[in-house]
């Protein structure tokens, strides 16, 4: 017998009374979630969770039976980036318009490649990009939302090669003579896009960095003169505007200058950094960036934007255009009346989710001003964090701090430092509490925490360095010095 379905479910094949019952259950289910007192996670080593996950995937289905369970289980073994205790990767928090941005993305679930397709929504990602390029300095750019950071940086350097070698992308591109230049501290998607572009990982020479982990210019200079000497092209810098470990911002203005005097394409990292372009306060570390060729800026890391949405910023649109011209071939999606609407042709994917809206409804809600307020907030967290750190004799500083990270470790005379500080990230982790990255820097092990999380407090800052120290002279407690 067919089911005649409500107007307001049409489409859907299942009953009214069951998706009403679904649609209360996910509210009910989003809501207990964000009011749950805890930890971050319900920490559960690999081999044990794999045991207990109900992860069959059945012969029959079904049907909505088993929902409630699977979405229970998934959420108490997943980690609770909105907590305070996180501050691991460069992300974290709640927002709520993003979030219902996200909801209704998926609800209307519309791709971003053509304008008929996408048309509210095609707007909007405009009205977004625009005021990107406004705010980094590109007054003629233009761009795309991807999916992060990492399709950023190989677009900038997708622009780059097409500058030297427009004709490469009919012909095909011997990789070889190509080299690109980023700072010792750069983040590994440079060489993902290297191995991508057939580039190679050898042809990304590494610049050396001060003693605060910025490109030093002069040493850039040196590497440029050096390849050009052996025979190579020097056809992209990859400057960083907040490195992932340190939180460093290289010197745009000076190595502008150097790119402009070698004619070579200069493009930004910002993915952690962009955000400070905000404040008043802190936009001078990105001074310069107006001088680029090419930006990404993840809004999915320090703004608080859900997992993905992330932009690439160009100031001669018509290089995205031209990387991107295998458009032209897909007669069946693209036509020729909408060629100045279409975002397809300025993509590197075809189907494409919608991550305008997210941004939109959230920039929406605090407009530039809530934005700048929130990094300050960030930084003067990061500043507390900081001062704590240097007031307590069981806390080192392993870097200089210019941005939200902060490289730390715990210390005591006479300890193997990196066993010590290893095992206490292990047992905070284990403990689900707190959540903070692991890195080494000049093969010390460090902890570094971040600020990119509103639920983030002074108190939780306190907790979290208390727990270190307890759990480091724990450690200690137990095994005998070094020397
Ligand atoms: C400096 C920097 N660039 C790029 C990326 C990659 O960004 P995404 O994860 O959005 O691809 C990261 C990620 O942490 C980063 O720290």
């Amino acid at each position: 017998m067919s089911m005649i379905l409500k107007p307001s479910f049409a489409g859907s094949t299942v009953p009214p009374t069951d998706m009403d019952e679904m649609l209360d259950m996910l509210h009910h289910k989003i809501k207990s979630y964000l009011a749950k007192d805890g930890d971050v996670v319900e920490s559960i080593p690999h081999s044990s969770l794999s045991k207990v996950a109900d992860l069959k995937l059945p012969l029959e289905g079904r049907g909505l039976e088993s929902l409630d369970k699977d979405i229970d289980e998934f959420l108490r073994y997943s980690v609770n980036t909105s907590k305070p205790g996180f501050m691991n990767p460069l992300w974290g928090g709640f927002n709520i318009s993003a979030f219902v941005g996200e909801v209704i993305a998926t609800l209307v679930n519309n791709s971003m490649y053509t304008f008929e397709l996408s048309p509210f929504a095609t707007l909007i990602e405009q009205a977004l990009i625009k005021r990107m390029c406004e705010i980094v300095g590109f007054s003629d750019g233009n761009g795309t939302l991807t999916t992060g950071g990492s399709s950023g940086n190989m677009l900038g350097m997708m622009c780059a090669r097409y500058k030297v070698d427009p004709l490469g992308q009919q012909r095909g591109f011997e990789g070889t003579k190509l080299v690109c230049f980023v700072s010792e501290e750069s983040h590994y998607s440079v060489l993902m896009s290297a191995n991508v572009l057939g580039i190679g990982f050898d042809n990304v020479i590494k610049v050396k960095c001060d003693s605060d982990g910025r490109m030093r210019p002069d040493k850039l200079n040196e590497e440029i003169e050096r390849s050009r000497i052996n025979g190579q092209i020097p056809f992209c810098v990859v400057a960083t505007s907040g490195t992932t470990v340190k939180g460093a911002f290289d010197p745009l203005k000076e190595i502008s200058n150097i790119c402009s005097d070698q004619d070579i394409w200069l493009h930004v990292d910002a993915a952690w950094g962009g955000s400070c372009m905000f404040s008043s306060k802190h936009r001078a570390l990105m001074d310069g960036v107006e001088l680029a060729d090419s930006v990404c800026w993840d809004a999915h890391k320090m703004m608080g934007v859900p997992l993905v949405c992330s932009a690439f910023l160009i100031k001669q649109p018509n290089v995205l255009r031209k990387i991107c011209s295998h458009g032209n071939i897909a007669h069946y999606l693209f036509l020729d009346d909408a060629k100045a609407v279409d975002l397809g042709r300025i993509s590197l994917q075809c189907g494409r989710r919608n991550d305008a809206l997210k941004l939109f409804l959230a920039w929406r809600e605090k407009g530039d001003a809530g934005w700048a307020r929130l990094i300050e907030s960030y930084m003067e967290l990061a500043n507390y964090m900081e001062t704590c750190v240097l007031e307590n004799k069981h806390l080192e500083l392993m870097a200089p701090r210019e941005w939200t990270n902060l490289c730390i470790r715990f210390t005591s005379p006479g300890i193997d430092h990196d066993v010590v500080n290893r095992s206490i990230r292990e047992r905070i982790v284990a403990s689900g509490k707190f959540m903070t990255s692991q890195s080494t820097i000049s093969d010390n092990i460090i902890l570094r925490p971040v600020i990119a999380n509103p639920a983030v407090t002074e108190l939780s800052i306190k907790s979290f360095l208390d727990e270190v120290v307890g759990t480091g002279m724990d450690i200690i407690r137990n095994i005998p010095p070094k020397d």
